[in-house]
């Protein structure tokens, strides 16, 4: 099966049309998706009509999925692999997260295995707002100053859930296990310390780090389509959901993710 790749941007991502991924995909049609995965680590499959267990199965070519501690409430019923990130209140309830990803992070980044990546599928959108930002952390560890890399070089920093009591360390840069590139790993949503340094030291370091990583240059800002399902590289890629229209009554958008269980980061 072929399919035609377009970047979206000098960032990072890359629309993908010509391809129905709730179909059997064949050995090589897959390897040449994860090949566009790896080049372009945002992947946006266009006009994809996906139950959920089609979502699955497609998620699950690329591993195992994991559980968001999230999931245990706002998981889809009947399907603990989906997590609902929704606006959408039933008989006065969430149906699922309201406010997934307010700050850039990667997803799971505190647990002693990261995710490998997410896929987020859009069933409900808004006429304008709730786009997702994606920032290539390739290209910030490649831009760092020489002076902050040694300052982190070798480094682990501390990660925190929000949602749980789960925590863990890993290293400031990490190496992407299958294109050996380096990328870096800290973020605001999830990062709370680096190991061996008192907390104002490490914050101000953090920041830094934080305000680099945000250069115009490494951003890619999705503007979602109806059918679009995302698939993005949590290894080198950080995301955040723009949440400026979250309390109007109005807004209304309803996605379902899938997320692949990742590696111990080194
Ligand atoms: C997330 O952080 O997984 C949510 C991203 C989004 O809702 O755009």
């Amino acid at each position: 099966m072929s399919f035609q790749i377009r970047p979206l941007s000098d960032a990072l991502g890359a629309e993908i049309t010509g391809i129905d991924v709730s179909r059997p995909l064949d050995e090589s049609t897959f390897a040449a998706i994860h090949e566009a995965h790896l080049a372009h680590l945002v992947l946006v499959f266009r006009d994809q009509q996906l139950t959920p267990q089609q979502q699955i199965d497609f998620s699950q070519r690329f591993g195992p999925l994991d559980v968001h501690p999230s999931q245990g409430k706002a998981h889809l019923e009947g399907y603990p692999d989906i997590l609902v990130i929704s606006t959408k209140r039933e008989n006065g309830r969430d149906v699922g997260i309201r406010n997934a990803g307010p700050k850039w992070h990667s997803d799971l980044a505190y647990r002693e295995r990261p995710a490998l990546g997410s896929m987020l599928y859009a069933l409900e959108l808004p006429d304008r707002g709730g786009d997702t930002g994606f920032a290539n952390m390739y290209k910030a560890y490649d831009a760092l100053p020489a002076d902050l890399k040694r300052a982190v070089d070798g480094k682990r920093a501390l990660f925190h859930s929000t949602r749980s009591s789960i925590d863990a360390r890993h290293p400031i840069i990490r190496t992407h296990p299958e294109t050996g590139q380096k990328s870096i790993f800290v973020n605001p949503q999830l990062t709370t310390g680096i190991e061996g340094m008192d907390a104002a030291e490490g914050d101000a370091l953090l920041n830094m780090i934080y305000f680099h990583n945000t250069r115009r240059t490494f951003i890619y800002w999705h503007q979602w389509k109806p059918g679009d399902l995302v698939f993005w590289d949590n290894r080198c890629v950080q995301h955040i959901a723009d949440h400026t229209r979250l309390d109007d009554p109005d807004y209304i958008r309803h996605m379902h993710r899938t997320t692949i269980a990742g590696d111990v980061p080194f």
